[in-house]
Parts: structure tokens; C-alpha cells; sequence
């Protein structure tokens, strides 16, 4: 029996693509695994009404973890023209399947290490090495949202929080309300993860990013949770700064940072900030992370207008593979795949279009395999 067993995803469009090239370099490295295919994506949508199948999420349970290439999604109405016709007028509403399995198989933070690669003629500066801990499971993402605002509603909140007051004129009708939610134990094991990485890696700070002279209650209680945690890390900093203000200090020193966490909202922009300073798209690789199970996947989509034309760039997939190796403990494997990858970035032989290169998809993993 092989040592591992990971749910195989490669989902839409590129996906398929850049899946394939994992399966070159985890070939080459040899990882004792079995890689068990796992349905997710449009198809399954138009054909099942179901783009995250409950066979999925039974496989998932069961797995070390998942490795998931991209997947496509449509706004409402789109979706459910493209049902097949024997689910159109069911009453199926289209859901991403990506936040859906955050969310079922309680994956509550998003990893993204953005690290300038010598030689990639993206990066926005060299030496920055930035890891952003995103928050994935409550926040402003978490789904407790109003429209219309019911009157009973507006006046049971008015009780709590005066400041709905200054609303009083506008009608339920005109008016949307999207609730910004942090627990402590949200806020405690993201911040606490993010120390212990910090911690193992060697990075000396963790910058709290947040707006807490603004959001009083929920960005104050990020700040209270990571003064009392930074105390079990004597030898970390903790550094806090606003969400806003941080957006201007990335573009000014972005080697000034390291690890950096924060809630859901705050840590899709920053990362993506983050991932566009070390090349983008093509390099921004992501782990969806639990306490038991762990779903890797590039932070692209599907690009439907290249799909199979294998020329995306496969990094971004190659460094997720390279997290997925971190976390199932396999460090030496993945550390040699990060050799290989920087290896084939800084010699600048093989590389894809947005590199300004004309290799494809397929070339740049086999130049990575030969190395590893
Ligand atoms: P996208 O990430 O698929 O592509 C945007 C553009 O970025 C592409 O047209 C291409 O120019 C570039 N790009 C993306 N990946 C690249 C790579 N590996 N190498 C080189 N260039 C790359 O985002 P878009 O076009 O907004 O969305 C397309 C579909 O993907 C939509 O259906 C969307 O809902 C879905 N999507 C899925 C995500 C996921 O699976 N987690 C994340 C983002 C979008
Ligand atoms: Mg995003």
C-alpha cells in the first residue's frame, strides 16, 4: 500500500493542464502515493447539478490530502442556462465548489508564500518573501448577508447599534447588509498558526494587518488575540499595521515583510497584491489548510481562452506541489523541488509566455523533473 493517498483534482480548463505537469515532477521525485482521481468542476455541474459532488467530499475525508488544479465558475443566471435540460427549472443554484469545501471539510486558512525567484523577470523587487496566512472561514466572507432588510430585523439591531439610526430613511428595499463575523476561536488558531510558522521558518516578525481604529469589534479582537498569543513566541515580533496604509508599505519596502495574517476579506486583496510582486498569476501558489486535511491548488483559474493549449505556466502549480510535500512532511522532496523550479527560473532557458518565453506548459515541468 502506497504511504499517501491524495485526492487527485484537476477540475476546468487549465487545470488539466497544469495538473499534468505535477504529475511529471511528483513521477520523477517518486512519492509513495496514490493519487486518486476525484470529480469537481462545471461538468459536474451541467450534468449533476453538483459541481462538488458528495462523492468528493466523501473521498476527501479519507484522503492525506488534495491537490486541485482550477475550476470554472459563472454568475447565476449563466449557470443554470447550461444545466442539461432535464435540471433546468429544478430550483438548482450554482455554488463554487472551492468555497464550498473550505467550508464543509472546515479547511479555515489559506496559505500563500510569495517569494521572488532570482532571475524571473516579473518581480516587482528582488528579495521579497512574503507568506500571507488568510483567514478562510468566517470574516466578511461569511455568507450572513440581508436584502432585503426586514424591518424587524433593523429595529432588533437598532437596540445594539445605535449608528443603524442614521439609516432610518431608507427603505428595507434599498438597503443591503453584509455581516462581518470573527470568533475567538477563528481568531486564535489563525494568528497562532501563523507564529508557529513564523517560528519554524525563521521568519523574526508577523505583521497583524487589520483596521481596528475603524473596525472596533472585529479587528479589535484580531489585536487582542495576537498581543496574548505573540507572549507564547518571545523571540517573534509582532508588528500591526492597517489594512489600507499596508497596501502603500508593499509597494514602498515589501522586503520589510514576512509572515503576515489576517481575515478573510483583507487576505484576498493582500495576496493578491502579494502574489503580482513576485510575478503573478503564473506563480501564486496556495494550500486550503485544516487541522487533519489540507486541499493545495494554484491561485488561478481555469483561463478558459488557453485551455489546452498547454502554454500557461506551470509554476505556480510546481510551488503548490511543493507545499502540498511541506505539509505531508516529505522536506527533503520539497526542497528539492523548489531547487529545481529556482533552478530553471534563474538559467531562464525554459519558460512560458508570460515570462516572455515560448515554452510550453509541459517543457517547463520536464525541465524541472531533469533537475530534480
Ligand atoms: P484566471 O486566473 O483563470 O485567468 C486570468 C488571466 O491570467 C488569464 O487569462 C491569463 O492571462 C492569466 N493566467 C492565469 N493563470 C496563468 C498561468 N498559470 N500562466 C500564465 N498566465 C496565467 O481568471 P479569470 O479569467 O478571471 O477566470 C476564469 C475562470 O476561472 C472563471 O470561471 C473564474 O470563475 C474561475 N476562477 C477559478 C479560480 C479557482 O479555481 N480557484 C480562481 C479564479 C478564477
Ligand atoms: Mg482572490
Amino acid at each position: 500500500m502506497a504511504k499517501y493517498k491524495i485526492a487527485w483534482m484537476p477540475g476546468d480548463g487549465i487545470g488539466q493542464e497544469v495538473m499534468e505537469a505535477a504529475r511529471i515532477v511528483l513521477d520523477k521525485l517518486q512519492l509513495d502515493a496514490e493519487y486518486l482521481p476525484a470529480d469537481i468542476g462545471w461538468e459536474f455541474w451541467r450534468t449533476e447539478g453538483e459541481a462538488l459532488p458528495q462523492r468528493t467530499i466523501d473521498l476527501l475525508n479519507e484522503v492525506d490530502c488534495g491537490l486541485f488544479g482550477a475550476i470554472t465558475s459563472k454568475p447565476k443566471q449563466e449557470a443554470e442556462n447550461e444545466l442539461i435540460p432535464e435540471l433546468q427549472g429544478t430550483g438548482l443554484t450554482y455554488r463554487s465548489p472551492i468555497v464550498r469545501l473550505r467550508q464543509k471539510l472546515q479547511l479555515y486558512y489559506n496559505l500563500r508564500p510569495c517569494k521572488a525567484y532570482p532571475g524571473n523577470p516579473l518581480n516587482y523587487r528582488e528579495d521579497i518573501d512574503l507568506v500571507v496566512f488568510r483567514e478562510n472561514a468566517e470574516g466578511l466572507y461569511s455568507g450572513v448577508e440581508f436584502h432585503p432588510v426586514e424591518d424587524d430585523l433593523r429595529e432588533m439591531m437598532k437596540k445594539y447599534a445605535p449608528a443603524l439610526g442614521n439609516f432610518d430613511d431608507v427603505a428595507g428595499d434599498d438597503m443591503a447588509m453584509t455581516v462581518r463575523v470573527v470568533t475567538m476561536r477563528g481568531a486564535d488558531r489563525i494568528i497562532r498558526r501563523a507564529f508557529e510558522y513564523a517560528q519554524k521558518h525563521g521568519y523574526p516578525t508577523v505583521t497583524l494587518v487589520e483596521k481596528p481604529n475603524v473596525l472596533r469589534e472585529t479587528s479589535g479582537m484580531m489585536v487582542r488575540v495576537a498581543r496574548e498569543i505573540q507572549k507564547e513566541f518571545p523571540s517573534i515580533e509582532l508588528w500591526e499595521t492597517n489594512i489600507d496604509a499596508q497596501m502603500m508599505w508593499m509597494l514602498k519596502n515589501p522586503e520589510n515583510y514576512g509572515v503576515m495574517v489576517t481575515g478573510n476579506l483583507f487576505g484576498d486583496i493582500l495576496s493578491d497584491l502579494s502574489a503580482q510582486l513576485v510575478g503573478g498569476l503564473g506563480f501564486a501558489s496556495s494550500g486550503n489548510i485544516g487541522d487533519e486535511l489540507a486541499v493545495f491548488e494554484p491561485t488561478h483559474g481555469s483561463a478558459p481562452k488557453y485551455a489546452g493549449k498547454y502554454i500557461v505556466n506551470p509554476h505556480a502549480m510546481l510551488l503548490t506541489t511543493k507545499m502540498m510535500l511541506d505539509w505531508l512532511g516529505e522536506t527533503e522532496k520539497a526542497i528539492a523541488l523548489e531547487n529545481s523550479i529556482a533552478g530553471v527560473i534563474k538559467e531562464g532557458k525554459v519558460k512560458t509566455y508570460d515570462m516572455g518565453g515560448k515554452s510550453s506548459t509541459l517543457d517547463v515541468a520536464n525541465a524541472v523533473a531533469e533537475r530534480l
